[in-house]
């Protein structure tokens, strides 16, 4: 998507090919600056220490980190320590494990020669893949925006709540739940986005509003306890959420919070929708809350927040009392009965085991 006019992607091979770069979200929105990884251990670090963030873009820096991994030891303890390195940077996105993965089963029948090149194919394939798959999802998720817009006044935007970051910034672009909204807001129908802020590290607030503000799409930044309100006054025609792991029988696990907005909806019959990537489908599991690993990340995430101060420079500060225990849940899962549709790029999915295989038919057999 366009950043200043300019469009752009979340991770690339520097142009000199010996290095990743990747945009450092933990500066935006206030400055963009790109970082370049050379090796495994910052490849690593670039993902736990979330540089990068969002499932389908922390299965693709994954990637990019194998090849990095490779240059510096290709041989097979190499390839196991790179893969469980990456592997345990952080638990609940199912891509992270997906691309492991597939680098692990291709690499490892390959001699350590041939490994290095064929790790780069590997992580470029599977940019390549990630933005056609939220191509799709924008072409799936697209006429249910249309058929909101069909029903409205003349001019009336389509009010549509998200949470978190599923947009490009969380992919390599297009993201997955903005998607279908960049597609309908590029046709020129009037959308508006409410942006729940995401604490505790406003990843609606920082990134999504950055992102749709500089592709020019209307939006409003609200805390994460409005949405509710907005529904019951009819100002949410929809909510559209990523996903870091929905399993085969479609619980969604996303970002702390969503499960909330979900009963919300519910309640108020606001149609809640979810961008589904296929790799982020994990058919292993089908009982979301019991089976999915919720990552617990540090107290000092809640107990803190950072801002830029009216002189420009970037300030941390306190926000509980200094010996207030935090604890800080960084996902939830959302059960498939609160789930209006899966959108993927194969299309929508009712939220079961035969709705999801019903569009993946290659998995009945797996
Ligand atoms: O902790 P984060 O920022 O990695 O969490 C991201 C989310 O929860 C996104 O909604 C999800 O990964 C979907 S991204 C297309």
């Amino acid at each position: 998507m366009k950043v200043n006019g300019t469009p752009t992607r979340t991770i690339w091979q520097a142009a000199d090919g010996q290095a990743v770069e990747i945009i450092d979200q933990t500066k935006l929105p206030h400055a963009l600056e790109i970082v370049r990884l050379t090796g495994l251990a910052e490849a690593a670090h670039a993902i736990s220490a979330m540089l990068v963030r969002g499932a389908p873009l922390i299965g693709a820096t994954a990637a990019y980190g194998m090849w990095l991994a490779m240059r510096e030891d290709a041989s097979d303890s190499g390839l196991s320590i790179a893969h469980d390195t990456l592997y345990a940077t952080r638990p609940t996105a199912v891509n992270l494990r997906w691309a492991l993965d597939a680098a692990r089963a291709r690499l490892s029948t390959l001699t350590p020669n041939d490994r290095v090149d064929a790790a780069l194919a590997l992580a470029q394939e599977i940019c390549e893949e990630d933005v056609a798959i939220n191509q799709g999802i924008g072409t799936s998720g697209l006429p249910i925006i249309e058929a909101i817009a069909a029903r409205k006044a003349d001019g009336q935007p389509v009010n549509i709540l998200t949470h978190c970051n599923a947009g490009w910034l969380a992919t390599v672009d297009w993201g997955t739940a903005t998607a279908p909204i960049y597609m309908a807001h590029d046709a020129g129908i009037p959308v508006h986005v409410w942006v729940d802020e995401t604490r505790p590290r406003n990843q609606g607030a920082s990134l999504t509003a950055w992102e749709l503000g500089n592709h020019g799409v209307p939006h409003t930044v609200i805390v994460d306890n409005a949405g509710g309100h907005y529904m019951q006054h009819g100002m949410v025609d929809m909510v559209i959420t990523g996903t870091d792991r929905t399993t085969a029988a479609g619980d969604v696990c996303n970002k702390i919070g969503t499960y909330l907005k979900a009963l919300a909806a519910k309640d108020n019959s606001v149609p809640f929708y979810v961008g589904l990537p296929s790799p982020t489908i994990d058919w292993t599991i089908e009982d979301g809350v019991r089976d999915v690993p919720i990552e617990e990340r540090s107290a000092d995430e809640v107990k803190h927040m950072t801002g830029r101060l009216d002189t420009g420079d970037i300030a941390t500060v306190l926000i509980t009392p200094e010996d207030s225990p935090a604890a800080n849940p960084a996902f939830d899962v959302t059960p498939a009965r609160l789930v209006t549709g899966l959108i993927t790029e194969r299309g929508i999915a009712e939220p079961s085991v035969e709705g999801l295989l019903s569009l993946f038919p290659e998995r009945r057999a797996a």
